[in-house]
């Protein structure tokens, strides 16, 4: 797929622009603070609903403004498609497919698919678990859209159980009356429901990014490998891809019963998807604390790409965007890269000095200053 048209209103920076684009290559050059990665960030908004820079709507809507518009065309094959997301910090957003009434935001996953890459991922290596989940659950949506659903039901889950672990603590303490113990069976078995299901889709999508991800850093840095993922479960060792839903069930509540003394003391759901992470190993030494700056930056570059190659194997083409990159990059990375990136249907690339972006990117440029982008 690829995006035919993007126009944003009251976003980030820009009151109003209008930027048609064509499939291939597309690079946005600018000098600093210009409002390249508004561009692409607005791209990735209607992938994923969220920014890659930010956690929350409200910088994403310009000062000043009320609220904020991202609006794209689509083409995917045959087939057109107009999305459009209406941001209102504060209050739920709003979303249109093909100018039809309301949708939910959630029915927009799945249009258009991105994969993103930006120097905010060397947190991917570097940051906290956190950084990672969200890094398995946003690609797991890209594959299964309705993995959205999974996703905000399990916070919900959780929110709801801590929120009644937290008053158990509370009347503990206070040598109040003890809890009623069966409600928090039924949020045990709610919680079990949906994170086995959340883990079997990390799990899988784990032993599907493996080799891609192996294979991937050995084309960036040759010889620096070999690249393994490895989840971590809160749920102890053994928790593995092939295992059923089921059978996850039945573990995540077993650890849920083994723990729950500690629960109720500390006043917290400590089993769980939400405890997890995924362990990034170079060799044999994990990437995070070991990894030199250089390859934590393949590394991260490495699971993109893979990324990239797994939706792609999977269907309907992502829009590769590879925010600010070959700045970073030794020229002989740098040509890899591009060369690897060149044959995509639709590759958006920011760079502040045309002399940035490689030669065989040659495609489309647009100048991007003061909030104006012009084609040259
Ligand atoms: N909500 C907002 N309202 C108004 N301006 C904003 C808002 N959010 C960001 N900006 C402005 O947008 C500019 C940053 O744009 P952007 O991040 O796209 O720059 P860039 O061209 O990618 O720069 P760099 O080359 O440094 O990465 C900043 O000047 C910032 O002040
Ligand atoms: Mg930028």
């Amino acid at each position: 797929m690829h995006v035919t048209h993007l126009s944003l209103a009251d976003f980030r920076s820009y009151a109003r622009v209008e930027v048609p684009l064509d499939p291939g290559v597309t690079a946005f050059v600018g000098a600093n603070g210009q409002g390249k990665t508004n561009l692409v960030e607005a791209v990735g908004y209607l992938a994923t609903l969220g920014s890659h820079r930010v956690s929350s709507d409200a910088p994403l809507v310009r000062m000043g403004a009320e609220r904020a518009v991202i609006r794209a065309a689509v083409t995917q094959g045959e087939r057109s498609q107009l999305v459009e997301l209406e941001l209102n910090p504060g209050r739920a957003n709003r979303a249109r497919i093909n100018r039809s009434s309301q949708v939910k935001p959630r029915d927009v996953l799945g249009i258009i698919r991105t994969v993103l890459f930006a120097p905010e991922d060397l947190a991917l290596i570097k940051g906290d678990p956190g950084e990672r989940r969200r890094f398995l659950d946003e690609l797991i949506t890209a594959r299964s859209p309705r993995m959205a659903g999974v996703r905000s039901d399990y916070e919900r889950v959780l929110k709801q159980r801590n929120t009644l672990l937290k008053s158990a603590a509370m009347a503990r303490r206070h040598g109040g009356r003890s809890m009623d113990m069966s409600t928090l069976d039924v949020w045990d078995q709610h919680l079990g429901r949906v994170g086995a299901e959340l883990l079997a889709q990390r799990l899988d999508l784990i032993a599907a990014l493996q080799p891609l991800a192996d294979k991937a850093y050995e084309q960036v840095a040759p010889g620096g490998g070999p690249v393994v993922l490895e989840y971590r479960s809160s749920l102890g060792e053994g928790i593995e891809a092939a295992q059923s839903k089921d059978e996850l069930y039945e573990q995540l509540i077993s650890a849920l019963v083994e723990v729950r003394k500690q629960e109720i003391e500390r006043g917290v759901t400590l089993v769980g998807p939400h405890r997890d992470d995924l362990v990034l190993k170079l060799g044999r030494l994990p990437a995070k604390g070991y990894a030199s700056h250089g390859e934590s930056w393949s590394y991260a570059l490495a699971l993109r790409l893979a990324s990239y190659d797994l939706l792609r194997t999977e269907g309907n083409e992502p829009v590769l965007v590879l925010d600010d990159v070959f700045a970073e990059l030794d020229v002989r990375r740098r040509e890899r890269l591009a060369e690897l990136v060149a044959p995509g249907e639709q590759v958006l690339v920011t760079a502040a000095v045309d002399d940035d972006v490689p030669g065989v990117l040659a495609g489309v440029r647009f100048a991007v200053s003061e909030g104006a982008v012009d084609r040259v």
